[in-house]
C-alpha cells in the first residue's frame, strides 16, 4: 500500500532582502495579501492536502513566525467577550495544536537543498511535501491536493510544473520532458536556472514537491551547483539516472510569485478582487484610478 503524504517542510529561512525594509523586522512569510500572512496560506493548503505535521526550516530574526502559530490567550478572552465569533475563528485557524509544528535552524544560507536537508532528522522512510511560501497559487482545489493524488498514482517525486515565459525560464529550475502525458509529464533531466541557451524547455518547476526520503540522502552529499548553492534540483534529477521516478505535474490554477514585488501586487490585486467583502469598493478603486491615470497620459 502507498504511504500517505502527511509531513510537509517549509523552507522559510530566507533573509527577504527583495522586500526591504519591511523585512528589516518582519518575517517575509507575515507579510500579508489583504488580511493574511504568505505562511498562512501555505499552511491552509498543506492542511486540505492532508498533511498533519508541519516542519518549519527557519534561521535567525524569524521568531516573529513562531510568535505568529502560538496561542494568544489575551486576544481570545477578549474577542470571546465581546462575542466576535468571526475574528475569533479567524484567530483559532491559525494557531497550531502543540505537537503539530516543529522548527529546525539553518545554520549557514547554503541553498534549498541544503534547507529541505535541515529536517532530515524530522521525516522518516515516507514521502514528504515540500512547499515555498513565495509561491501562492489561487485554486479550485489546493495544488498540494491535486499533487496527493495524483501522487497515488505514480509514486516517485513529483514536482508542480508550469510553463513559463522563455525569457523568464533561466529564474527557475526547469524540466526536459521525457513523455507529455497532459497534467502528468515524465522527466528525464532538470536543472537550475540553466542560461538560456541551455534551457531544456520552458516548463518550470514551482514550488511544491512530493519527494521520496531517497532525496535526502541526495542531498548529504550533494555539491553546490547553480548560484554557489545546494539545489533541491540537483537532489531530484539524480534519482532521474538511478531510479527513474520524476514527474511534472501541470497544476490547474493561478501562481504569483510573492517572491517579486511585481508579483505580490498582482496576487494583492486578484485576492482583494476575489474578497466579497472588499471586492465592490476595490474594483471601483481600480477602474478609477486606472481612468485618472489614462486621462492624465
Ligand atoms: C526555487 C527553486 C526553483 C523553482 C523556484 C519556483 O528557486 O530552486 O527550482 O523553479 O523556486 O519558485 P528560487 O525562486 O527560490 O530562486
Amino acid at each position: 500500500m502507498k504511504q500517505r503524504v502527511t509531513k510537509a517542510i517549509f523552507p522559510v529561512a530566507g533573509l527577504g532582502t527583495r522586500f526591504l525594509p519591511a523585512t528589516k523586522s518582519i518575517p517575509k512569510e507575515i507579510l500579508c495579501l489583504v488580511d493574511k500572512p504568505l505562511i498562512q496560506y501555505a499552511i491552509d493548503e498543506a492542511r486540505e492536502a492532508g498533511i498533519e505535521e508541519f516542519i518549519f526550516v527557519t534561521s535567525r530574526g524569524k521568531g516573529a513566525l513562531e510568535d505568529y502559530f502560538d496561542g494568544a490567550p489575551q486576544l481570545e478572552q477578549s474577542l470571546k467577550a465581546k462575542g466576535k465569533d468571526d475574528l475569533l475563528d479567524v484567530l483559532m485557524k491559525s494557531t497550531m495544536d502543540s505537537g503539530e509544528i516543529a522548527y529546525v535552524r539553518q545554520r549557514e544560507a547554503l541553498g534549498l537543498g541544503h534547507a529541505v536537508w535541515c529536517a532530515r532528522r524530522l521525516i522518516a522512510d515516507e514521502p514528504f511535501a515540500v512547499i515555498l511560501t513565495d509561491d501562492v497559487i489561487e485554486a479550485e482545489q489546493p495544488v498540494l491536493k491535486q499533487m496527493v493524488e495524483a501522487h497515488e498514482q505514480t509514486g516517485g517525486n513529483m514536482v508542480a510544473a508550469m510553463e513559463v515565459a522563455p525569457s523568464k525560464a533561466s529564474a527557475y529550475g526547469l524540466l526536459d520532458i521525457k513523455e507529455d502525458m497532459g497534467s502528468l509529464v515524465s522527466v528525464k533531466g532538470m536543472v537550475e536556472k540553466p542560461k538560456p541557451e541551455d534551457a531544456p524547455s520552458n516548463l518550470a518547476v514551482i514550488g511544491r514537491y512530493i519527494l521520496t526520503p531517497q532525496i535526502l540522502k541526495n542531498l548529504e552529499t550533494q555539491e553546490r551547483g547553480a548560484g554557489g548553492e545546494i539545489q533541491l534540483t540537483d537532489a531530484i534529477a539524480k534519482e532521474i539516472t538511478t531510479s527513474d521516478n520524476v514527474y511534472g505535474f501541470r497544476f490547474q490554477g493561478t501562481r504569483y510569485d510573492c517572491g517579486s514585488k511585481a508579483g505580490f501586487l498582482q496576487a494583492t490585486v486578484a485576492f482583494g478582487l476575489a474578497r466579497g467583502d472588499l471586492c465592490d469598493e476595490f474594483r471601483d478603486f481600480l477602474i478609477e484610478t486606472l481612468e485618472c491615470r489614462r486621462a492624465a497620459q
